[in-house]
């Protein structure tokens, strides 16, 4: 996994059809995605449950490219060697998810993933400010965790724009998650994210027989952020 600033698309798996994830990861994948983003939720950090490591393990070979893992899970450090076993990518804990962040951060470089950190849309954005040598990724929630579908926060624009201006030269992709469109994706790559994770602005209208929807989606996500 290679570091650019470029303007990545990370459809999020939640709004699939969870009858068919190999299926649907094959299918945004080819339609244009460039990470997919696997959405795991505990009914304790957050109130919805999806799924866990033996699942992301099974969809693994069906994702040729990054495997980004977002992990509302608490707590978080004794599940950590499970999905890096999975063959996630990136591994992704929420900053309130437990006391020792950084003992977390440390676990899923040390069990070989990339380390991301994910800040609900009432944390501040200081509280990055000791970690930041030990990610590869920090997450901006632009909704509460927990469900796909909801309306995209439009304070956490500053937030990332703070974000951009503390991470300086170091090589640490800014993720946006939730209520990404093509109307609120310019907004945050101005300000200076370069994954979109998106979930229901990806899979609406589409399906693993009628895949076509996703393509148009992705593509109208990058249109509007282009130039
Ligand atoms: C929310 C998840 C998101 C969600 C995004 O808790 O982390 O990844 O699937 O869904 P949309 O794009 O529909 O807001
Ligand atoms: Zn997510």
């Amino acid at each position: 996994m290679s570091f650019d600033r470029s303007v990545k698309i990370a459809p999020s798996i939640l709004s699939a059809d969870f009858a068919n994830f190999g299926a649907e990861c094959e299918a945004v994948e080819a339609q244009g995605a460039d990470w997919v983003h696997v959405d795991v939720m505990d009914g304790h950090f957050v109130p919805n449950i999806t799924f866990g490591p033996a699942t992301c393990k099974a969809i693994r070979p069906h994702i040729k490219g990054v495997m980004d893992v977002h992990l509302m899970i608490s707590p978080v450090d004794a599940y950590i060697e499970a999905f890096a076993d999975s063959g996630a990518d990136v591994i992704t804990a929420h900053v309130e998810a437990g006391a020792h962040v950084h003992r977390t951060l440390q676990a899923i470089r040390g069990a070989g993933a990339k380390a991301g950190i994910a800040l609900n849309p009432g944390t501040p954005v200081e509280s990055v400010d000791y970690l930041l040598d030990m990610v590869d990724l920090v997450c901006v929630m632009t909704v509460n965790p927990g469900f796909g579908g909801q309306k995209f926060i439009h304070s956490q624009v500053e937030k990332v724009r703070a974000l951009r201006a503390m991470i300086g030269d170091r090589p640490i992709h800014i993720e946006i998650d939730g209520g990404v469109t093509p109307e609120t994706a310019p907004l945050v790559v101005e300000a200076g994210a370069d994954v979109l994770v998106a979930g229901s602005a990806v899979f609406k209208g589409g399906s693993v027989l009628n895949p076509a929807p996703y393509g148009e989606n992705i593509r109208a996500i990058r249109a509007a952020v282009a130039g």
